[in-house]
């Protein structure tokens, strides 16, 4: 749609995306015109990507970038996840938060991912299996994975019994809820039937903005460097006309259409300004030198090139608070017992869409 934004989300509806790239910077994703084709290309794309072995890792152009990344979901995990707390983890990917969220000391963990592989990966990491990665054996956690579509399914019926959630994270995958207004609007559905009132969603995303400004600065339809790339389609070449956020999550659509299923905004930052303001704080300094993203974690970004540094730029942090207050009275009611300490295949929830 080569228009603006009206006022109302819900008459605009979220847009199709059309953007083509890949946080991870190997670009080997293509939207496609349905959305289950969509879908099923991006859980294949998912599926296909193989654990890596560390020295592979530590290999990567864009290691460092992984390890900002990291650095993000942590100190969000540490601002928001308190002891004991029931995890949703929505696009849960191979289970790479799992021992952020452990030394967050949380209660009960469901990790939801739409790649079977994916998903496969997170068990095994889960259960201490994967050689690779895995730092600690055990998870001190119960854990259930389901695999399916969470931007499609009646997550709020699937997991009904085990609701509500204190915390739900949904890190580099929320603009896969955007490809149609429906989608976008079960998930936030899906999430806010899920948490408790002044429940957290925490989570990261392309930040449209940045996007839109470099499209808009860019010769062509193609941008990027060394580690990454974007493409529009031709239909975007009238660059000056598109209102582009309306085929990527422009955020304050997506703030809004978060408050009609009851979200208030806490923040949303850029990465760069996120990084900025709590690289200020010694106990998040003392993480980024641990990770070893950048540099020793002060002002010395050595270790992070320019090129990722940039990639860097494209994301935004987000948190949304569910409006309402905690009934601290009441005994927690959702089951925790469909969990387990030891994953096995036939644990794993497949939901058709
Ligand atoms: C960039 S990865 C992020 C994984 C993980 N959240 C992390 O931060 O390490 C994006 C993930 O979103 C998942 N995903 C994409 N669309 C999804 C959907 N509709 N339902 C569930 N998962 C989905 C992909 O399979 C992939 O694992």
């Amino acid at each position: 749609m080569k228009r603006g934004y009206p006022g109302s989300p819900s008459s605009s509806g979220p847009p199709q995306s059309r953007l083509k790239h890949n946080p991870e910077g190997d670009g080997q994703f293509l939207e496609d015109e349905t959305t289950k084709i969509f879908a099923r290309k991006v859980a294949d794309h998912y599926s296909a990507r193989t654990n890596q072995t560390l020295e592979e890792r530590e290999a990567s152009p864009i290691i460092h970038l992984k390890k900002l990344n990291n650095w993000i979901k942590s100190v969000l995990i540490q601002l928001y996840a308190r002891r004991g707390d029931a995890v949703l983890d929505l696009a849960c990917g191979k289970g790479g938060d799992l021992i952020k969220w452990d030394k967050a000391k949380i209660g009960y963990y469901v990790g939801i991912d739409i790649a079977e592989g994916s998903i496969e990966d997170c068990r095994t990491r889960y259960n201490g299996d994967a050689d690779h990665h895995q730092r600690r054996k055990k998870f001190t956690f119960p854990a259930r994975l389901l695999c399916g579509d969470c931007f499609e399914v009646r997550l709020d019926k699937e997991l009904a019994e085990e609701a509500p959630f204190d915390i739900c994270s949904c890190q580099f995958a929320m603009h896969y809820s955007w490809s149609t207004e429906a989608r976008a609007r079960r998930a936030l559905a899906n999430i806010s039937a899920l948490l408790r009132p002044g429940g957290i969603l925490i989570g990261t995303m392309p930040d449209a903005n940045v996007i839109v400004r470099k499209l808009r600065e860019a010769e062509g339809l193609t941008f990027g460097n060394s580690v990454y790339w974007i493409r529009f389609d031709e239909e975007y070449a009238d660059k000056d006309a598109v209102d582009c956020p309306e085929w990527i999550v422009p955020f304050h659509v997506f703030k809004a259409l978060a408050e009609e299923y009851d979200f208030e905004l806490v923040f949303a930052k850029n990465s760069h300004q996120f990084v900025e303001e709590y690289l200020k704080k010694p106990e998040f300094v003392e993480l980024m030198r641990r990770l070893g993203a950048l540099g020793d974690g002060n002002q010395d970004q050595s270790t992070l090139s320019p090129d990722e540094w940039e990639v860097a730029y494209l994301y935004l942090a987000f948190v949304l608070r569910k409006r309402g207050q905690p009934d601290r009275t009441q005994q927690r009611t959702g089951r925790r017992d469909k969990g387990k300490m030891h994953i096995e295949k036939e644990d794993i929830m497949y939901i058709k869409s």
